[in-house]
């Protein structure tokens, strides 16, 4: 098939095209850089000893868009373009539900000019709110508790609509637990700028020496070891989920939902415990407050996407750990090294 990737220059992006043309399909990307950098494209094309078109086009640029899709022909679109700092969202709702809802109205209207009726739209776990009962299934009612959340909820609202108005479309929602890891030649992985806000990016980065210590936001939850439970997901796991999502909406038609993630939690101590041992390098820590909005534990059932899709996350703790500690050990400052 011929895919446009938006936001494929990000992190779950590049690995996505990277799996993308390894099971023989041909990739476009469009992306602004707004928070990435054109370098993790030029490695993709290193690994995969292939070249594709890049778009340097924002999503809010209606004209832009609609000049992508008239140079190209494509089969399906996968849409990761969009902001999704929890935080910064909280301090910028207009700027998260303009890039991000209305950058996806933008996109379908194209789509729909052009009769492109194949999506695959990155949604989150965020979707399920502070909901208590574990494993998450996609049947739950969903409901985001910070704007960044509710973009994703309407976001998945307004294509339920648009495949309800029209046969033709064919809309796969993809769940995302926690995404980490890297691909396994070290060459492309997570750049996050600044300091990070989520975990794994911030263990490797004080493993490196940028940052001095971890905070572990509380362990007092009522967990084995008292701090959060997650369901960590290898970002190459991930990648081939969209592979396979994008074989069956080729055969079906409507909008599904569903979980990536491997159905089991590990604890911030797990992960801490599983990155020395991948990397050698002993973590510093201290338990700090617990931060607001954290739930104590989230996990999936993911038997959806196992009986539907054919998909089945592979790769352990250890072997996510072992991939990013690669990947920042190479590149400690992310694209800015070093070739
Ligand atoms: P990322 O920030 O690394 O990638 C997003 C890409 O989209 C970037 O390259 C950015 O430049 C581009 N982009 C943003 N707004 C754009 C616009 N208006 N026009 C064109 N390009 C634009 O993020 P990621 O971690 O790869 O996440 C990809 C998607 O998956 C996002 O939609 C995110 O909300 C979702 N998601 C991510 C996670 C996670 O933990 N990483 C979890 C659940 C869901
Ligand atoms: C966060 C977002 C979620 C988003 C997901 C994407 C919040 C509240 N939730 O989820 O909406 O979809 O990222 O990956 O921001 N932790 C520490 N110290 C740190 C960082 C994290 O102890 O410096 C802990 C957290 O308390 C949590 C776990 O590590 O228990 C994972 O945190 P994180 O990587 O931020 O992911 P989520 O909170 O699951």
């Amino acid at each position: 098939m011929n895919v446009l990737v938006t936001g494929g220059a990000g992190y779950i992006g590049t690995h996505t095209c990277v799996e993308l043309m390894e099971a023989g399909h041909e990739i476009s990307v469009l992306d602004n850089f707004s928070n990435s950098n054109p370098e993790a494209l030029k490695r993709v094309s290193e690994i995969t000893g292939k070249e594709f078109p890049i778009h340097q086009v924002d999503l809010l640029d209606a004209k832009a868009v609609e000049g992508v899709f008239s140079q190209g022909s494509y089969d399906a679109v996968i849409h990761f373009a969009g902001l999704k700092a929890v935080g910064e969202s909280v301090q910028k709702p207009l700027e998260y539900y303009m890039n991000n809802v209305t950058g996806t109205l933008v996109l379908c209207q194209a789509m729909q000019k052009h009769g492109v009726t194949r999506l695959v739209f990155s949604s989150s776990a965020t979707v399920y709110g502070t909901a208590e009962k574990m494993p998450l299934t996609e049947d739950l009612p969903i409901a985001a508790i910070n704007p960044y959340g509710r973009t994703k909820v309407m976001i998945e609202q307004i294509l339920t609509d648009l495949a309800a108005s029209s046969q033709q479309f064919s809309i796969a929602l993809l769940r995302y637990f926690n995404p980490v890891g890297a691909h396994k030649s070290g060459r492309i992985g997570e750049d996050p700028s600044g300091i990070p806000n989520n975990l794994t990016p911030y263990i490797s980065k004080v493993a490196v020496g940028v940052l001095p210590e971890l905070p572990v936001f509380g362990n007092d939850y009522d967990t084995p070891d008292g701090t959060c439970i997650r369901d960590y997901i290898h970002v190459m796991d991930l990648a081939n989920g969209h592979v396979k999502a994008l074989e069956k909406i080729s055969s079906t038609t409507g909008v599904n939902a569903y979980n990536l993630g491997t159905g089991v939690g590990y604890s911030v101590m797990d992960v801490i415990h599983a990155f020395e041992q991948a990397s050698g390098v002993k973590i510093r820590y201290r338990v700090t407050d617990r931060r607001p909005g954290d739930a104590p534990v989230s996990y999936a059932d993911a038997t959806k996407a196992g009986n539907e899709l054919g998909w089945k996350a592979k790769r352990t703790l250890l072997e996510m750990c072992e991939d990013l500690w690669r990947w920042q050990s190479n590149n400690a400052n992310g694209y800015q090294s070093q070739r």
